[in-house]
């Protein structure tokens, strides 16, 4: 028996990345899968956003598991979108337990004034809230909200360093998300639903791995004129955290998800937990 047999997960950014490991886990668990992604770019983005084969995919995946998947194309920035996912999940499986609010993007491509600090927020925080709150009305005691958050995000000097109003966007996004979970786990609480979020370093997905990662891993190369590359930026990796790792992989931000999904962990919420190998005992806070 899985420990979330019977369970339904509701899961934005689920195409590819964090999202596709935490359906994937979760389906191993035993719980039956509703996974939103954009499947479309975002033009203040410089790198691409998963693709319908993508999400395509996390099906196949999921499936493999033994367990069933509705999969919709869908913009977390939309209510009306994120709304009509779920009702054809609640369609298929009549319920949902778990809320993974997951979608996110580094946006560092500032077409128009402040476009890139709007997309960030929209999509970080905002596009986090709507998840929240289309799923809300369904939720009954036991359910467990899981928002994912940054350490970059809650550190000066990190993704708001990177000379661009979408990495101001991003850090302010994940402040709110941390600000946010206090908030609204105390008014959950008395209803039996629990809402947590996980704040990852650095993680092997393509948020990281993406030109504008790398050229602000290595200013030293820009400075020299030269165009980082991902091997120039794995020498430097390390050092965001004090045990020696590059990043983690989406699959410790998964085990981690499903504990907090699963009644393990029944007692724990409005916690805003560090998954960073030690990142944030070293960088200077910024909440
Ligand atoms: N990768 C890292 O280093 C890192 C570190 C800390 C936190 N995070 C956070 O982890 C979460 C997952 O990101 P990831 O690392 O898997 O990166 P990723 O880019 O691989 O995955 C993000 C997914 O979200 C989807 N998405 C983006 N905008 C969307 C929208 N408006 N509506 C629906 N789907 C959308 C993308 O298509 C993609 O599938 C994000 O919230 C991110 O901020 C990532």
């Amino acid at each position: 028996m899985g420990k979330l047999e019977g369970k339904v997960a509701f899961i934005t950014g689920a195409g590819r990345g964090q999202g596709r490991s935490h359906a994937v886990t979760l389906a191993g668990e035993g719980a039956d899968i509703i996974a939103v992604d954009i499947c479309e770019d975002i033009p203040t983005v410089n790198y691409e956003m998963a693709s319908a084969e993508d999400l395509a995919q996390t099906v196949k995946e999921v499936e493999a598991t033994g367990r069933s998947i509705v999969a919709v194309k869908a913009d977390v920035r939309v209510k009306e979108q994120l709304k009509s996912a779920l009702d054809q999940g609640l369609a298929r499986f009549g319920r949902v337990d778990i809320v993974c609010a997951n979608a996110g993007i580094l946006p560092m491509n500032d077409r128009t004034l402040i476009e890139g600090f709007i997309d960030g927020m929209d999509v970080d925080f905002v596009g986090a809230h709507n998840t929240v709150a289309v799923v809300a009305p369904h939720l009954r005691a036991g359910a467990s909200i899981i928002v994912t958050g940054s350490c970059a995000g809650l550190m000066k000097n990190t993704t708001e360093a990177m000379g661009k109003t979408g990495g101001v966007g991003y850090s302010f996004a994940k402040r709110l998300v941390f600000q946010y979970v206090e908030t609204l786990a105390l008014q959950l609480a008395p209803h039996n639903i629990r809402l947590n979020a996980v704040h990852p370093t650095n993680v092997n997905t393509r948020l990281l791995m993406n030109d504008d990662i790398y050229r602000s891993f290595r200013p030293d190369l820009v400075a020299a004129g030269k165009i980082p590359t991902r091997e120039d930026a794995e020498v430097a990796f390390p050092a965001m955290q004090p045990m020696p790792i590059p990043y983690i992989e989406v699959g410790d931000a998964s085990a981690l998800v499903a504990f907090l999904a699963s009644d393990d962990s029944r007692y724990i919420t409005g916690l805003n937990i560090r998954l960073d190998a030690g990142s944030m005992l070293k960088g200077e806070r910024a909440i």
